[in-house]
């Protein structure tokens, strides 16, 4: 009795030294928690307190141990299956445990899941049996096919598309047609003549009608294509869908307009399927561009009319500026909802230096690194290349993938290819701190995406995969932040960012979902307004619910741009299949401090799948942002070439995956090196303390403010009523109950001048109904229009705000959440009460529940319209 005792308690010490115990992976599931013993727990009382049962330490790791669980169908849902959805009993049980206020959750740091791998020797296999023996079987006789180590890997066999399979089940991607958009296309390339589609080509920059590479380094289009579809016979090498078709659209070797480029996004689109698009921005680390307003309508006409109404698929490469700091989510390309992005691996599986990180790279496949290059077809009747790379170099292989996908399932849409990235992508370098586990137990790394893209698994998904509901959205309505304005272009006001972080939060629930029609979550965007006189020093994450943080803007060393963000929007795709209903936190941070920046507003939409097919309705943009010229935006702009700012060892350079993307703060979270689940510090105390030091800076901003809107009243600047979400009526300007947000009265310096067209304040209360403007006049060219949260306001119809229904000019905050925005003459920070929801309301079919939000810590607190639609004309002067 007495040694069992002590046998007990010494336990843990004994299981530490001995060996370990014998694993029962088949009938458990294993987690790594990583114990914090400064509490006075035990790890047994951890393991208990996840409802787990403790095995022993981890080999020789201090405070790491090894739990697990029965399996059973509540316990052991396979992580990667889609059936299985948002869960892991587990993990689930961590999130609750750390979002409790429990003592013993701080006992607990992190969880690992821990999946079983088979580790491949490293050796080099001197004669790979299997390269011969798929050349004979598939009748290969092209001469560089043994070079195409992304397709037959010899030394690393592990890292490879793993795509032979499926050709020899027939799938060579055969009516499938992809669209390289980029420097031209060398249809008279032996190897490409017989795949090329010219019904589907076009050379915007030289207007003609064949994409014929003209310049010396017009090769990138070409070596991309043969990638996809280079054919099967005695020249270069294969692509991985070489039965696919191929077109060139020409629009990198010179200026192109906007027209150009969203023509070309849309060129042939209903038999080309998808587009791939190396390109981008500058990877300069300091620029921030994405796309202006007509080229989003096309990408989104693309995604709404394409291929017959399912979509056409935007496939763009992350970038290669990563060796500069450059991140995706400063490209509105990238970070678009409708764009796979996609960052590179090396032959070795590893991370190559100039792919670039972001919480929008969905997925990653092969490029150049560690040594070696992809090799492909180049411009030339037989000319190879053995020097593409770059994440321009990985892109088009995702797009030989979805088009052996679409081989096999025409019917997929622009949606469900990326569901099936998100659940047939597979983790690699597991070790990798960048890896964390998302709340639907799915690893995410700001490097990887979701994991490496596997043809075969991908197709085989796809063959039995259930085409997902229509899309929705929820607009998640501004949070703005104290005395937060934009005059013009000029943003005033906001609250003082501090280096630990100035955090915003609201809340989103369960009536909120019903409302929206919103059943399962996929992106979320948010957009920032932020003023700073050093862009590069600051960062913004969200913070989910569940304790899932995502870093939406990291450091940017090289950005020392001052002109902040106007209304930037950002994407993650980290909360993929997270229960959205909860507490939502931006946090806005400046870790260096030694430039001064303030934290205005933001806002958020969330992207998912329909409760209610029937009632989900195609986003759409309006034309009324067309009218509205971007200050100082240009006529026509070049886009880099996609090898523009891939460094010169980009291939020669070794890779790595012991690295986080992005270097955590200061405020001890394990986040940035843990990898695993983590979890941020709720409770930031003291973080406001510095805040009201840091006001009384601002008190000659307040009075500068009042000089700009007497000037900006007087000058007439142009105005437009803002709209959006008019297409449902679901719009009301509810009081928040308990609200602290002032609510200022009308200044009547802020009234339009007369004649403008717009009802003064006078006006106002006579209809009942009032129009929100916004004061977010466009900025600089940098600035994001708002890449798709317009809703259309032009048709709706009866029952709804119409044009001259919009007497009011109530205001409710400048922030709305689309970028598109329009200067008023109004400029002051003003709100003024809120109409009644009674006689605002009559016009309208249902009236949302209005939800709270508040700046935490700032007394000034935050108010939203509680979801705000209404449509209206834009008026001028
Ligand atoms: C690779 O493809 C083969 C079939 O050719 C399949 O059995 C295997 O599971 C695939 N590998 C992965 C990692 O999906
Ligand atoms: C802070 O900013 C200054 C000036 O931009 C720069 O010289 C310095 O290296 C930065 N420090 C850190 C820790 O980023």
């Amino acid at each position: 009795m007495r040694l069992a005792q002590l046998l007990l308690l010494l336990s843990p010490v004994l299981q530490a030294s001995s060996r370990p115990s014998r694993k029962t992976y088949d009938t458990h599931d294993y987690y790594v928690i990583h114990h914090n013993p400064a509490h006075g727990h035990s790890p047994q009382d951890s393991a208990a307190a996840l409802g787990t049962e403790f095995v022993e330490q981890v080999g020789e790791l201090k405070d790491h141990y090894l739990v697990r669980i029965e399996k059973s169908s509540a316990s052991s849902l396979d992580r990667r299956s889609p059936e299985a959805g948002p869960g892991d009993a587990v993990v689930a049980s961590f999130h609750n445990l750390k979002r409790s206020e429990e003592p013993i959750a701080h006992s607990v740091r992190s969880l690992l899941p821990q999946t079983l791998r088979q580790r491949t020797k490293r050796a080099p296999i001197p004669s790979f049996p299997e390269l011969d023996e798929i050349q004979d079987s598939l009748d290969i006789h092209d001469p560089i096919f043994s070079s195409q180590w992304h397709i037959v890997n010899k030394e690393f066999p592990q890292h490879m598309m793993n795509v032979t399979g499926l050709w020899k089940e027939g799938v060579t991607g055969k009516g499938v047609i992809s669209a390289l958009v980029d420097d031209g296309l060398d249809y008279e390339s032996e190897d490409l003549k017989v795949n090329f589609y010219a019904a589907g080509s076009y050379d915007f920059n030289d207007h003609e009608p064949l994409p014929k590479p003209k310049l010396w380094d017009d090769r990138h289009g070409t070596r991309c294509a043969g990638e996809i579809a280079a054919a099967k016979n005695d020249v270069c090498g294969v692509g991985l869908a070489y039965e696919s078709k191929v077109a060139g659209l020409r629009i990198l070797s010179g200026p192109i307009s906007d027209a150009d480029e969203s023509a070309a996004l849309n060129y042939g689109f209903q038999e080309n399927a998808i587009y791939s698009c190396s390109w981008g921005p500058p990877d300069s680390g300091r620029d921030m561009e994405g796309p202006n307003l007509l080229i989003q309508k096309a990408v989104l006409n693309g995604i709404n009319n394409g291929r017959g109404g399912k979509g056409s698929v935007f496939v763009f490469a992350s970038g290669n500026g990563a060796g500069s700091g450059d991140a995706c989510n400063f490209d509105g390309y990238t970070n678009s909802i409708y764009s796979v992005t996609v960052g590179a691996i090396d032959n070795q599986g590893l991370h190559p230096y100039y792919s670039e990180a972001c919480a929008a790279n969905m997925i990653v496949t092969y490029s150049s690194g560690s040594g070696k290059h992809i090799s492909t077809t180049d411009v030339g009747q037989k000319t190879c290349s053995h020097q593409h790379g770059g994440t321009s170099a990985a892109a088009p292989l995702a797009v030989g993938v979805f088009a052996l996908a679409l081989d096999v399932r025409p019917d997929l849409t622009w949606r469900d290819i990326q569901h099936l990235c998100v659940y047939s992508a597979a983790i690699i370098n597991p070790e990798d701190p960048d890896w964390e586990v998302t709340a639907s137990g799915r690893p995410f790394s700001y490097k990887y995406g979701y994991g490496k893209l596997d043809a075969w698994a991908y197709v085989t998904m796809a063959r039995t995969w259930n085409l997902v509901k229509p899309q929705v959205w929820m607009d998640i309505a501004t949070v703005e932040l104290r005395d937060a304005a934009m005059v013009g272009t000029e943003m005033t006001g906001g609250e003082p960012i501090v280096p630990e972080g100035v955090s915003s939060s609201t809340t989103v629930t369960q009536e909120m979902l019903e409302e929206w029609n919103f059943e399962k979550l996929e992106h979320i965007t948010v957009q920032v307004w932020i003023r700073h006189t050093r862009r590069g020093d600051v960062e913004v994450e969200l913070i989910s619910p569940a304790g899932i943080k995502s870093v939406l803007a990291s450091q940017r060393r090289f950005d020392s741009a001052t002109t902040g963000f106007v209304g930037w929007k950002f994407m993650t795709l980290k909360h993929w299949d997270e229960n959205p209903v909860g507490k939502w936190t931006v946090r806005v941070k400046d870790q260096n401090n030694t430039e001064k920046g303030y934290f205005l507003g933001w806002s958020m939409t969330m992207w998912g799948s329909a409760i209610d097919a029937s009632l989900a309705e195609k986003f759409e943009l309006t034309d009324e942002h067309l009218n509205l010229p971007p200050a100082g935006s240009e006529q026509t702009k070049h886009h880099p070439k996609p090898t523009a700012h891939l460094p010169d060892d980009h291939a020669s350079q070794m890779g790595e995956a012991t690295r986080p993307a992005f270097q955590d703060d200061k405020s001890g979270t394990e986040t940035a090196t843990g990898g695993p689940t983590s979890f941020p510090d709720a409770a930031e105390a003291g973080m406001f303390d510095n805040i009201e030091r840091l006001m009384s800076n601002q008190l000659w901003l307040i009075g500068a403010f009042s000089v700009v809107i007497l000037f900006a009243a007087g000058a007439g600047l142009f105005f437009w009523l803002r709209k959006r979400r008019a297409r449902r009526a679901r719009s009301a300007y509810a009081p928040l109950p308990g609200d602290t947000m002032p609510m200022r009265s009308l200044d009547p310096r802020g009234a339009p001048p007369a004649g403008s067209g717009v009802p003064g304040p006078g006006e106002r209360s006579a209809g009942g109904t009032r129009e929100l403007y916004d004061a977010f006049g466009v900025g600089s060219d940098e600035e994001d229009e708002g890449d798709a949260d317009e809703h259309s306001a032009l048709t709706g119809g009866a029952g709804r705000y119409g044009q001259n229904a919009a007497p009011a000019t109530y205001h409710d905050g400048f922030l709305d959440d689309n970028g598109l925005t329009s200067a008023r003459t109004t400029g002051a920070p003003y709100r003024d009460d809120v109409p009644d929801v009674a006689a605002a309301g009559a016009t309208r079919a249902k009236a949302p529940s209005p939800h709270r939000a508040g700046s935490d810590g700032s007394g000034d607190g935050s108010w939203q319209d509680a979801a705000a639609d209404h449509e209206a004309a834009p008026l001028r002067p």
